[in-house]
């Protein structure tokens, strides 16, 4: 049976096989360096002419970049390779010689290029190191969840309403008026959306359950083109009963702390490939920083902003908040008329709400949205004509506040962000396996 490069290491001074891609070869002659990978790692397999059989050196002399290829080679110590061994060649066999010309090289390609070729740009290093890091925080964050008494409960995509106002929801025909079916059924009209947000249908299940966590993709038609936006990204939202605005924020802090401490545990290797500065993350520790969205304001002004005091963070203003400090940063209370119709008022300042964005640090910003939930009938039907929402497709949600409402508060966050985050990228689009942005829906 064959070997995979990482676990290589028990085997030194033992003949392995190992089956993968050539991603770089270079030839004196004499001696070949074949840059191997096989998907949990690379490693260099280094053949001399005199010690292989002719034919084997031939089809070596044929190889080109990402040939699938099957190696043999004896584990050998090797202290200037990056993880520490290398293969001294028995055997070479292709599996698939590579046509000519696969179009990323080792030279510089711009972002356009990398993205048209997506496909094979997940095969380069740096994208295999984001891929892994990706998997690390959907991994702790499953696991956090589940040893802290969250149930996952998977919330539909096809929806008939908006969660996060109406501006950038992606509308279907969702078959026609004249269906068949009793005069009861929801669906109301021929149109759905897709989701922006599994939230509304968390609330039903920790009514059930107590405390619930979904993940999956979500959509918004975003129309603005940002290092922080894509149309199709995947969210995780967290939602407890009996938890109010300030239990939310320490539930917050804590899964964070956790992804931050497991990617500094598990992804080291990842991070380097990246050239990720990793003093910074270590000091993600709790307690986070709070400011009120008033407080944040002042020091925006102080700082030569001109924000008015119930406008909305723009990307710049947390950009330049989160630099000033080595923690995340909560920040709560924002105006009510910057935010969705489900937020609880605070009872102190009835023009705000009990919410909170969290941003990352290094200008990262927003990684998180949470807020408790307005509880009482009466005020959400208020909220919802107030955000001049249809109440008849929520019917079911205000259902949720005529049979037993409990205060319960949740959050949601944006995985690609805490991935760029963590991985120190510039832009989100390279977090996701297929980005889909304003300009973008292939490959
Ligand atoms: O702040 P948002 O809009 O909050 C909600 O949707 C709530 N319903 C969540 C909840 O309370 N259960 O979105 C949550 C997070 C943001 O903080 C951000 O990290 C991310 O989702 N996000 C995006 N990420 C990438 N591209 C976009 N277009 C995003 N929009 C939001
Ligand atoms: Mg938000």
């Amino acid at each position: 049976m064959h070997k995979i490069v990482s676990e290589i290491s028990q085997h030194t001074g033992e003949e392995v096989e190992l089956k993968g891609w050539c991603y770089n070869f270079r030839s004196s002659g004499k001696i070949f360096f074949l840059q191997f990978r096989d998907g949990s790692g690379t490693v260099q397999v280094v053949y001399s002419k005199a010690e292989l059989p002719s034919e084997q050196w031939d089809l070596l002399d044929q190889l080109r970049l990402e040939s699938s290829v099957i190696v043999r080679g004896v584990v050998k110590a090797e202290p200037r390779s990056p993880n520490g061994f290398e293969l001294t060649g028995t055997f070479f066999q292709p599996i698939q010689i590579a046509q000519e010309g696969y179009p990323i090289g080792k030279k510089e390609h711009g972002p356009d290029f990398l993205l048209d070729n997506r496909h094979l740009w997940l095969r380069a290093e740096s994208q295999w190191a984001v891929m892994r890091v990706r998997d690390r925080i959907i991994t702790s964050t499953f696991e956090w969840f589940h040893e802290n008494g969250f149930i996952k409960f998977d919330t539909p995509i096809l929806t008939p309403t908006s969660c996060e106002g109406t501006t950038d929801l992606f509308q279907m025909d969702y078959f026609s008026d004249e269906q068949e079916g009793s005069p009861n059924d929801q669906v109301s009209g021929s149109k759905a959306y897709l989701a922006q947000s599994g939230q509304l249908y968390l609330e039903a299940g920790i009514m059930s359950l107590g405390r619930a966590f979904d993940f999956g993709p979500v959509f918004r038609a975003e129309k603005s083109k940002t290092r922080r936006h894509l149309t199709e990204f995947w969210m995780m939202d967290a939602e407890a009963a009996f938890v109010e605005h300030e239990g939310n924020m320490v539930i917050q802090e804590a899964l964070i702390c956790r992804i931050v401490e497991d990617v500094l545990k598990h992804c080291q290797a990842e991070l380097k490939v990246l050239g990720r500065d990793t003093a910074p993350l270590q000091k993600v520790k709790a307690p986070f920083v709070h400011f009120t969205h008033a407080e944040a304001i002042a020091k925006l002004r102080a700082n030569g902003s001109d924000i008015g005091d119930m406008d909305d963070l723009g990307a710049d203003d947390e950009t330049w908040l989160t630099q000033q400090y080595e923690t995340p940063i909560f920040v709560e209370k924002y105006p009510a008329a910057v935010k969705a119709f489900y937020m609880k008022r605070d009872p102190q300042d009835e023009t705000r709400v009990l919410n909170n964005d969290l941003l990352a640090p290094e200008g990262y910003g927003e990684i998180i949205g949470g807020s408790q939930r307005e509880d009482d009938y009466e005020t959400l039907v208020q909220r919802l004509a107030e955000h001049n929402l249809d109440p008849k497709p929520f019917d079911w949600y205000l259902d949720l506040r005529r049979y037993g409402s409990v205060p319960h508060s949740g959050f949601g966050y944006g995985l690609e962000r805490i991935v760029a985050w963590t991985c120190g990228l510039h832009h989100v689009r390279e977090t996701i396996p297929f980005p889909r942005m304003i300009n973008r829906i292939t490959p």
